[in-house]
C-alpha cells in the first residue's frame, strides 16, 4: 500500500478544524500510520518548498507555515497519493471544487488548509523529511476487507 504526507497547516490548526479534516481522510478509508504536532523551522521549510525558492511569495509562505505548530501525518492506502490530492483539491481555495477540502474550507491560495505530496516519489522524500522510521506504524486495519476487495489488497 502507498503512503503519502499530509500537513494540516496553521490555517487548519488556528481555525479549529483539525478534527473535521482528519475525519474526511478517515471516512474515505485511508489509514493513519503516523501523526504528530510540530513547529516548522526555516531550515525544513526551505527544503520542503525548495521548488518555490525563486518565487516572490517564498518568504510569505514560510512565515505563514511557521506561525504556529502544524500536524504532520502519514496516510496509507491504495493509490494514496492520487486519492489524497483529489480529496484536497487544487491549490487556490477559491478555484477548488466544492466537496474538496480546499473547496469547502479555503478562500485563499496561501491559507489553503492542507499540504499533500504530489507524486509517489515526492511522498517518499517528504515522509523521510518529517518522520523517523519508528514514528510510522505497521498495524492491521480492522476494516480492511470492507474497504478493499482481495485483488485490490495485493
Ligand atoms: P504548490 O506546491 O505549487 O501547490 P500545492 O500545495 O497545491 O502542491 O505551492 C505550495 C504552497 O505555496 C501552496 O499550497 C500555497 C503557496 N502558494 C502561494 O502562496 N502562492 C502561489 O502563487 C502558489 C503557487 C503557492
Amino acid at each position: 500500500m502507498e503512503r503519502t504526507l499530509v500537513i494540516l497547516k496553521p490555517s487548519a490548526v488556528q481555525r479549529g478544524i483539525i478534527g473535521e479534516i482528519i475525519t474526511r481522510f478517515e471516512k474515505k478509508g485511508l489509514k493513519i500510520v503516523g501523526m504528530k504536532l510540530i513547529w516548522l523551522t526555516d531550515d525544513i521549510l526551505e527544503e520542503h518548498y525548495a521548488h518555490l525558492k525563486s518565487e516572490s511569495f517564498f518568504q510569505r509562505i514560510k512565515d505563514s507555515m511557521k506561525s504556529c505548530p502544524v500536524i504532520v501525518s502519514c496516510l496509507e492506502g491504495k493509490d494514496a497519493v492520487e486519492v489524497v490530492r483529489k480529496i484536497i483539491g487544487v491549490t487556490n481555495g477559491r478555484n477548488a471544487q466544492p466537496g474538496t477540502i480546499r473547496g469547502d474550507y479555503s478562500m485563499s491560495v496561501q491559507e489553503n488548509i492542507v499540504h499533500a505530496s504530489d507524486s509517489p516519489e515526492t511522498a517518499v522524500v517528504e515522509l523521510n523529511r518529517f518522520f523517523s522510521k519508528d514514528e510510522l506504524f505497521d498495524y492491521p486495519h480492522a476494516m480492511r476487507s470492507y474497504l478493499y476487495s482481495n485483488n485490490e489488497m495485493e
